[in-house]
């Protein structure tokens, strides 16, 4: 059976003290439920916060993620933080392809392949957003706008590759502002992206992907949204800075 997940990705939030703080709050109200052990908890803080939050959560209940990683393993690109180097604070997962870099950053396929592969040769998981834009729904564009962002990187990769990939679907539209997917868009498109997998791939590798909904999901829609068969969780952006929505969130299923 394919992993439910709940990640949060905190985008360019929290000083180190505030991030430290909001870890610890995640860390310690995960360890003293019960009953949701099955659910992976994510957290992508920003670079600067990585190894301290990697020493203050249990690494083996919560993935450390990072939000980004640079197209190169190592040299002379001033600014840029490899793959290898997120490895060697903790990092077990990185976010590839959110839409707030392909718009703000011009992070085109090419880019995000370049991205995928340095992940993936230093042993960890991506987590690959696609999602469409307002003017591209309202035409009825969605779904293949996704089928090209998936079809432009993730579908290239082998199947022991792909073993390795998260999707999460945030249409761009519901992103920041406050305007949720409906339960049934989402699971529209997750079931549509589970057949393109299975189309690419296999019906096997289809059924054991996870496919995560993000996009104003918080504790009042949460449990509508995980309750479609084809919606395995969520990135959550804002919802995730609060430590009791976020595990409101989590303990949704
Ligand atoms: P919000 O939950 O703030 O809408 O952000 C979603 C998101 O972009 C997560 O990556």
């Amino acid at each position: 059976m394919r992993k439910k997940i709940v990640a949060g990705n905190w985008k360019m939030n929290t000083n180190l003290q505030d991030g430290i703080y909001l870890a610890s709050s995640i860390n310690n109200k995960l360890l003293a439920e019960t009953g949701i052990d099955e659910i992976g908890v994510v957290i992508a803080p920003p670079f600067t916060h990585l190894i301290a939050i990697s020493k203050v959560i249990n690494n083996d209940r919560i993935c450390l993620t990072a939000q980004n990683c640079a197209t190169e393993s190592k040299g002379a690109y001033t600014g840029e933080v490899s793959a290898e180097m997120l490895k060697s604070v903790g990092v077990k997962a990185v976010i590839i392809g959110h839409s707030e870099r392909r718009e703000y950053y011009k992070e085109c396929s090419e880019v995000l392949n370049k991205k995928v592969k340095q992940v993936l040769a230093n042993d960890m998981k991506t987590i690959f957003c696609c999602g469409e834009k307002l003017d591209q729904r309202k035409a009825e564009n969605h779904f293949e706008v996704i089928k090209n962002q998936l079809e432009e990187v993730v579908f290239k990769l082998s199947e022991n590759e792909f073993d390795k990939i998260i999707i999460a679907y945030e249409p761009i539209w519901a992103i920041g502002t406050g305007v949720t997917a409906s339960s049934d868009q989402a699971q529209e498109m997750h079931a549509y992206i589970r057949k393109l997998i299975a189309e690419n791939f296999n019906n096997t590798i289809a059924e054991n992907t996870t496919i995560l909904y993000g996009g104003s999901c918080k504790p009042s829609n949460s449990v509508e949204l995980f309750a479609k068969a084809d919606v395995d969780g969520g990135l959550i952006g804002g919802a995730s800075l609060k430590a009791n929505d976020f595990l409101e969130i989590i303990k949704s299923y």
